[in-house]
């Protein structure tokens, strides 16, 4: 019987690959920069299936360009707002992803980036490296405090609510917000339900954990920004897509905020002269939420779990659902 003709559209960790290798005819963008799509669209045609990352858009052009003998495409990312999911459907292609495995990792990430933001660590490296730091000075680099503060979550799913755990140990109040109430899951947390509106009115952090879909796409517009405390810190480690760059560039400029912690942006990589990339108050990451070795090691595996399992014509092991990050 043929092998399976699969097309993996990175450099992936070589455990995961070679689960691939040994099973399908592979061809592999060896690179740690992405496929271009004219590359991408020729080599898809024919295979059996798709290992793809976020980088890679998966539209109806792609499915074409796939034809019939696709039978999924797996993401090596728990999102997959770059996924038609239901043009697949519609073609009876499973879609796979990888939730679960990079949860803790990304709530650390949150967690990290909140603090360095609201102490302002990039400007006080900065300041040591450029000389600046001449004595012990009173009010210098002064920053925010997160303990006793107020945390709107935006998403109690899997991360968000991670991210609240870890916040146990800082005796905040945990505001959260999303579709619906989620007791089950919240009550454990002490976090209380609040209105969008609400939780950006009386929090002094507020978290983005939600996925991007078309209810959140520039959720974080500028009618919002205005809403937010002068002191709050804004974090975003769920999607650029969420928010109104521009909208925030202006709060932060005007002081409608006092900072923000980005580690995703729209678009990305935010290029080099972008004006947030100006500003002291606002740090920049380069989407590295689930960036530890034994993360990323564990997501290319199961994506690799999902590509072997559809190819096979088999239910995957971690199918895209809908509904929370
Ligand atoms: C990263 O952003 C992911 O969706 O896994």
């Amino acid at each position: 019987m043929d092998r399976p003709r699969v097309v993996v559209t990175r450099d992936i960790p070589a455990p995961a690959f070679r689960k691939i290798w040994a099973c399908c005819e592979t061809r592999y963008w060896d690179s740690q920069e992405p496929i271009p799509r004219d590359i991408f669209l020729e080599w898809v045609q024919g295979v059996d299936g798709i290992y793809c990352l976020l980088t890679e858009r998966i539209d109806p052009e792609v499915l074409d360009a796939a034809g019939p003998s696709l039978k999924v495409v797996s993401t090596m990312s728990v999102g997959y707002d770059h996924i038609d999911v239901e043009a697949c459907v519609r073609r009876g292609v499973q879609v796979g992803h990888t939730p679960g495995v990079l949860t803790e990792t990304t709530a650390e990430l949150a967690l990290a980036l909140l603090l360095a933001t609201a102490r302002r660590l990039p400007e006080a490296i900065h300041a040591v490296k450029a000389g600046e730091w001449t004595t012990w000075k009173p009010m210098w680099l002064t920053g925010w405090d997160l303990h006793g503060a107020t945390v709107g979550i935006v998403g109690l799913g899997r991360i968000g609510s991670a991210f609240a755990r870890l916040l146990q140990g800082f005796q905040c109040r945990l505001l959260y917000t999303g579709p619906r109430p989620k007791p089950s899951v919240a009550d454990p947390l002490g976090a209380t339900y609040a209105t969008f509106e609400a939780l950006l009115e009386q929090s002094d952090f507020v978290s983005v954990h939600c996925p991007l879909t078309p209810e959140t796409a520039r959720l974080f517009d500028a009618a919002a920004f205005r809403r937010m405390k002068e002191t709050a810190i804004f974090i975003n480690t769920a999607r650029g897509g969420v928010v109104d760059h521009q909208a925030l560039y202006q709060a932060l400029v005007a002081g409608q905020i006092a900072g923000a912690g980005l580690d995703v942006t729209d678009p990305e990589p935010l290029p080099s002269d972008h004006p947030l990339l100006g500003l002291p108050n606002c740090v920049v990451l380069p989407h590295i939420g689930s960036a530890t070795v034994a993360t990323r090691t564990r997501m290319a595996l199961m994506a690799a779990e999902n590509l072997l399992a559809g190819v096979a014509g088999h239910p995957l092991p971690h199918p895209v659902q809908g509904g929370t990050v």
